[in-house]
């Protein structure tokens, strides 16, 4: 099965088009989900603009890895304005939040920790989730997923859930809200980007479908993102860039993630560091890793193939091509500038037993024990594929 948003506005005027779609359809209350940063940035001013004369609302309450009581408190106000739109206007962690506003305003009883591909919300009865991202990475514009933070026996945990019911409805893609991203956090997010396309290239539930949105992704990526880094003001690129992240979470939405986002979530979790940039970190030595495995390795080899007929990288092989890719565009291929040996020998067996419990392992082409990942990891502190 494929899911995907039914409608995608993209483009320097997606956001006046989205706006004449909700004029026809004589939707008129618009609640709009957000985050405190964003409204002092001015991009909430864009959108607000924008929907003058509307009968608009918004909730600001949301924090990086929101916890269910933001999301509870977002789903009241909901429920008090009743809105025939539920825009999130943010990142992840709004996209996140959101879409549990959506469903507690539409079903009010759901217990957000039972969000299940198996498990009916019952939600679009009442309004239409509407994305509007504000980065180009994370892909959660088009992805099941969500990620809340709760608190069990005094511990903040994670917990990640999805159902195909929290798909976005309508996704804007406008460069205006990604046009002032800073350079570090475009590197990064575009980094999260290339990691999902790789690894949606050879998750083990690929298909053609997905094949053909990581392949071009990647190849896009390679083009678009050192262009981008050098001329972070030219909005064809920041366009192109948006979109391609786009696709690339429609990939990895479709068919899965692997051993780079397993790794990363464990290394990020352990020492602090941008999910972007820990996830591309792992990715080299993932792929030089997952060569073992036949049809994988047939992948990589059609898209390093390629990588080289549009000249975007040298002949050489892919691992080789991401590693050089990553490091020159100011990414990072090695731990030992981010931690000590020490420091990470003594987080290592936390790290290995995060890495093998992520949900995303089981999508990896290869299957990797704990002696598998203890040494990935200290390849990684070395630097060396
Ligand atoms: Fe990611």
């Amino acid at each position: 099965m494929f899911t995907l948003p039914r409608q995608i506005y993209e483009g320097e005027t997606a956001l006046e088009e989205f706006i004449g779609f909700l004029e026809q359809e004589g939707l008129k209350k618009i609640f709009i989900v957000t985050d405190k940063n964003l409204v002092e940035l001015g991009l909430f001013d864009i959108l607000l603009n924008a929907l003058d004369g509307f009968d608009t609302k918004v909730f600001d309450g949301v924090v990086p890895e929101p916890t269910l009581e933001v999301v509870e408190e977002g789903g009241k106000k909901a429920r008090e304005f009743k809105p025939d739109v539920i825009i999130a206007l943010g990142g992840g962690s709004v996209m996140d939040a959101a879409k549990g506003v959506w469903i507690k305003y539409e079903n009010p009883e759901f217990d957000l920790e039972t969000i299940s591909p198996f498990r009916r919300i019952g939600v679009g009865k009442k309004s239409i989730f509407v994305s509007i991202p504000t980065t180009s990475g994370t892909g959660s514009e088009v992805t099941l997923g969500v990620v809340y933070t709760v608190e069990r026996e005094g511990r903040r945990e994670k917990i990640a859930l999805g159902s195909f019911e929290l798909i976005s409805n309508i996704v804007v893609l406008d460069p205006r809200f990604v046009k002032d991203l800073p350079k570090s956090l475009t590197i990064f997010t575009g980094l999260d980007a290339l990691t999902h396309a790789v690894e949606a290239l050879v998750a083990t539930t690929a298909n053609d479908f997905t094949d053909a949105l990581a392949i071009k992704s990647i190849i896009n990526i390679f083009e678009i993102l050192p262009k981008l880094v050098k001329d972070l003001d030219n909005i064809e690129l920041r366009r192109r860039m948006h979109l391609t992240a786009m696709m690339a979470g429609m990939a990895f939405s479709n068919s899965g993630l692997g051993l780079a986002h397993g790794l990363g979530h464990a290394l990020g979790a352990a020492l602090h560091v941008h999910h972007g940039r820990i996830v591309s970190l792992t990715l080299p030595y993932v792929v030089k890793y997952n060569m073992s495995d036949e049809a994988a390795r047939e992948k990589y080899e059609l898209i390093r193939r390629l990588l080289v007929l549009h000249k975007l990288a040298e002949d050489t092989e892919f691992h080789n091509q991401l590693y050089s890719f990553i490091k020159n565009i100011g990414g990072d291929v090695s731990l030992n500038k981010i931690v000590s040996k020490d420091a990470l020998v003594k987080k290592l067996s936390d790290i290995v037993e995060l890495t093998i419990q992520d949900p995303d392992v089981i999508y990896n082409p290869v299957t990797p024990d704990v002696e598998a990942i203890e040494q990935l990891v200290m390849k990684m502190y070395e630097g060396e594929l």
